[in-house]
């Protein structure tokens, strides 16, 4: 079973060169996942392909309008259905890695990535099932925390990392536990040392080594 990604954006290159990219790229080569991004002025009906337009009530800034995403996105809910629809949005739920192993249990997600309070309310409430937070903060645009979400949820997929960089013992995949630092050679740099449990070799010594609590 591949799992198919559908992001719907307004400036749908400032995802192309993310995606495909390292991890996300061999994801998709190695046919775990299809990616697909919708650009919103694709789905622009009049002659202008208009996708924004002043806000009621009036206030800076335009909007991104309604019909474009509804044309796109009940085009795709045509064509399969989706088990889950994410609006990405400062308002959200905090996203964790607890939400990117559920999403990654998905067969089809849905990604709306619009402009945060540049975007017509009506398409969030008809559609999102999921709405997301990257944290207590404000972006551009949804964009990036779609990529944020992609990322956390495609390197889950079985067979996407290779077993020596394994999702299984990652930090914070169970509790607020997180990975002691790592070290490659020269043991000594700079008069900065390894730390001697790493390069005695010991196993048993190495695994005690390498829990490490947060640090905030
Ligand atoms: N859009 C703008 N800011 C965001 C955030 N912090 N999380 C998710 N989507 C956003």
């Amino acid at each position: 079973m591949t799992m198919r990604i559908d992001v719907i954006s307004a400036v749908p290159d400032s995802l192309t060169s993310p995606l495909n990219t390292s991890i996300l790229k061999r994801a998709q080569d190695r046919k775990k996942v299809e990616i697909y991004v919708h650009n919103l002025r694709d789905y622009a009906y009049d002659k202008h392909k208009q996708i924004d337009d002043k806000p009621f009530g009036g206030g800076p800034g335009m909007l991104l309008k309604p019909e474009p995403f509804f044309e796109c996105i009940e085009k795709l809910l045509d064509q399969r259905k989706y088990d889950h629809i994410i609006f990405p949005t400062p308002g959200g739920r905090f996203y964790d890695q607890k939400l990117a192993n559920k999403f990654s249990l998905a067969n089809n997600i849905m990604i709306i990535a619009g402009h945060y309070k540049g975007i017509d309310d009506r398409v969030r409430q008809k559609f999102a099932t999921d709405e997301i937070s990257i944290g207590n903060y404000v972006l551009t645009g949804g964009e990036i925390a779609a990529l944020v979400i992609i990322d956390s949820v495609v390197r889950l997929i079985p067979g996407v990392l290779n077993d020596s960089e394994s999702a299984l013992n990652d930090s914070l995949m169970d509790g607020d536990i997180i990975e002691a630092p790592y070290y490659t050679r020269p043991a000594v740099y700079r008069g900065m040392e390894v730390p001697e449990v790493l390069r005695s070799g010991n196993e048993k010594k190495l695994r005690r080594g390498k829990k490490s609590s947060r640090k905030f």
